[in-house]
């Protein structure tokens, strides 16, 4: 599977652009703030019908107009397919597969596989456990629409409920039926969730170890362990148990929406105990067991996005580190690099690399 060509309309510092990629390695550089990173930013729209850096829609619309879209021609085992992205300020974005809208938005996720490393990545060892589990939420996700269907109504149920208790507290008297009613719908969804999750983790991890190990010279222990209120068998009157102290907080207290990944290095958290080489081996090690758990899932390579990972690498780690890109990342891939230069460190031509240089949101690309 892979991109063929991408058309931008007002997204971001992009006016109007047509770029056509290589189905291998596209090399993207450019100067600071030229747009290299929008560039995979559109990419990920299409995958994931959002951004992977700014949540809000409005805010990738270009400055000073008042829609963008962006257009993808992919080849998939041999087939053509469009896939659009366009939204307009004050309406709904609108999504298209082969030029007809899906009925809901979340039906595409996983129709397009794709793995971005970037910088903001760090959020994964220092920022909260959200992070985390949306990290293994989009693996599984891509791979199981049911799941993320689950995970959908979970959060819309949790939120109703939430609700109530608001009106519980603040009107100071409790309705047992109004409340209990989402319970058995609760327990349902969370013992389906938890399930899957530390199913995959078990899957997930054989690879990730493998990974690390093969990345890193020295020998660390490192460890993931699934941190879940929620047990195998839940107890029917969970939800009961909790709700004086729900009513309380105002929200729900027990459930899969509180549960985290633990990520150790010789027996110790990794965010504190870690150096920032040692977390970035660790980083690349949880992405590349993606990129390897969902092609094998799905029996399609996804699209590989790069976004500055050669950045304070010495020249040994970069060729080391492009060698190992090169042996397991069968499909395509992005990279974007401020210097363009680096090129020349692990001989381009070797690696037959379609290099795209991006000026101030205007793009010319040739052969190198
Ligand atoms: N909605 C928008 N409208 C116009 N310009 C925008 C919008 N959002 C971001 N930009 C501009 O896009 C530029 C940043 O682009 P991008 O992050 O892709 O740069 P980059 O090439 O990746 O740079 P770096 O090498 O520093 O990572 C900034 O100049 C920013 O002002
Ligand atoms: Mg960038």
């Amino acid at each position: 599977m892979y991109l063929e060509k991408i058309e931008l309309k007002n997204f971001k510092n992009y006016e109007s652009e047509n770029i056509n990629f290589s189905d291998k390695i596209n090399f993207i550089t450019g100067e600071n703030g030229s747009g290299k990173t929008n560039l995979l930013d559109a990419i990920y729209y299409l995958s994931f019908t959002k951004s992977a850096f700014n949540k809000i829609d409005e805010n990738n619309i270009k400055n000073d107009t008042n829609f963008f879209s962006i257009r993808g021609n992919y080849k998939v085992d041999k087939k053509s397919i469009s896939i659009d992205c366009k939204y307009k300020k004050n309406e709904k974005k609108i999504i298209l597969f082969n030029d007809s809208p899906y009925e809901k938005i979340s039906l595409h996720l996983g129709k397009i596989p794709a793995i971005i490393i970037a910088p903001n990545d760090s959020d994964l060892i220092r920022n909260s456990s959200y992070y985390r589990r949306r990290f293994f939420d989009l693996i599984i996700s891509q791979i199981e629409q049911d799941y993320l269907q689950g995970i959908i109504r979970y959060n819309k149920i949790i939120k109703s409920r939430n609700l109530v208790l608001q009106k519980f507290k603040k009107k100071k008297y409790v309705d047992r039926n109004e409340i209990e009613h989402y319970d058995d719908l609760l327990i349902k969804l969370n013992h389906y969730i938890r399930n899957k999750r530390s199913e995959y983790l078990i899957e997930f991890k054989k690879k990730f170890f493998e990974i690390y190990n093969s990345i890193t010279k020295e020998k660390h222990e490192i460890e993931i362990l699934y941190k879940s209120k929620v047990e195998k068998s839940i107890e029917n009157d969970v939800y009961k148990k909790f709700l004086e102290y729900d009513i309380l907080t105002e929200k729900t207290n027990f459930g899969i929406h509180k549960d985290d990944y633990l990520f150790y290095i010789n027996n110790k958290p990794i965010k504190t105990f870690a150096s920032q080489g040692q977390q970035k081996s660790f980083i690349i090690s949880l992405k590349m067991s993606e990129y390897y758990i969902i092609s094998k899932k799905l029996s399609l390579n996804p699209l590989m996005m790069l976004d500055d990972i050669f950045d304070k690498l010495d020249n040994k780690r970069i060729k080391d580190l492009m060698r190992f890109i090169k042996k397991k990342i069968r499909g395509q891939i992005f990279i974007t690099d401020a210097l363009n230069d680096r090129l020349e460190i692990f001989n381009s031509k070797k690696y037959n690399i379609n290099l795209i240089k991006i000026k101030n949101g205007q793009i010319n690309y040739d052969k190198k």
